[in-house]
């Protein structure tokens, strides 16, 4: 794992735009696979894309995205749904086709069948370029919670009563949080070809620690990511509170910036 303690929430975004730059460039008319989360970890990231597509050009007309996760019973509209999130805070302000910013439907009658036909089609465009990440505080991703099996793919999830009070600042009260929703599986992550997961402020600290340096195991989700041979993590100082090996990253970083300049 390649770990960046970033000095502020701003920089940890910056760092993690210029890997989505860098993906967007090498696949250029070839057409990048983005793997989107919702969420409020990725707004500074989408932020500065935004930016970078305003003021440098950067483009995403030939990318197309896959999201993370959406809500079962909303439908893709709905203000809450994760579907209408992405579009409000990202891909709507910027030249990716709406069309192929793609979610689980979480008004699926069948939301089981939905589940396979969503993780088929993300092979069918032949898999994520880049997948950007958040963690929640017990170590999810995704919505994949802790003791989800690290062969799972895209299926049907409860969320933990943890997860339904973290959402809640996004609904009038915790009781509108629905409590169902369609998830890509570990599995389905881990077969993105790059992962970048951004994580800031000390609620996340505990989390980190236990998905960089615990053991894998399922009752941290994130730490299959330890598994995967290109991920990196970019945490501001407050996230990287726990690391007992900050020193060593920063060391790590302070090299790699020697040979680069
Ligand atoms: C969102 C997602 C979740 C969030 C996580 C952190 O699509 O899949 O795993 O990334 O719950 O949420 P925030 O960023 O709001 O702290």
């Amino acid at each position: 794992m390649e770990i960046i303690i970033a000095k502020d929430a701003e920089q940890a975004a910056a760092v993690v735009a210029d890997r989505f730059e860098e993906v967007l460039h090498a696949r250029g008319e070839d057409g990048a696979v983005l793997g989107l989360a919702t969420g409020s970890s990725p707004v500074l990231t989408y932020r500065e894309l935004i930016s970078r597509h305003r003021e440098q050009g950067l483009s995403f007309a030939h990318a197309r995205a896959f999201l993370l996760d959406e809500y079962i019973g909303l439908s893709a509209d709905h203000e809450q749904s994760y579907h209408r999130f992405i579009r409000d805070t990202f891909t709507g302000h910027v030249d990716i086709p709406d069309e192929l910013v793609l979610s689980p439907d979480g008004e699926a009658p069948d939301p089981r069948a939905e589940a396979v036909r969503y993780d088929a089609s993300i092979g069918e465009a032949g898999g994520v370029d880049i997948q950007i990440l958040g963690i929640g505080a017990n170590g999810h991703i995704g919505f994949n919670e802790p003791t989800s099996s690290f062969g799972s793919r895209t299926r049907v999830k409860t969320l933990t009563e943890q997860t339904v009070r973290d959402n809640a600042r996004f609904f009038s009260s915790s009781d509108e949080v629905p409590i169902h929703v369609l998830t890509q599986g570990l599995e389905t992550i881990r077969e993105a070809r790059r992962i970048v997961l951004i994580a800031t402020g000390e609620g996340k600290a505990r989390a980190v620690r236990d998905m960089v340096e615990g053991p894998v195991s399922a009752a941290c989700p994130a730490s299959i990511l330890q598994m995967h041979p290109a991920v990196t993590v970019v945490v501001d100082e407050s996230a990287a509170r726990d690391l007992t090996h900050a020193d060593y990253y920063r060391f790590i970083q302070s090299q790699k910036d020697r040979l680069d300049s």
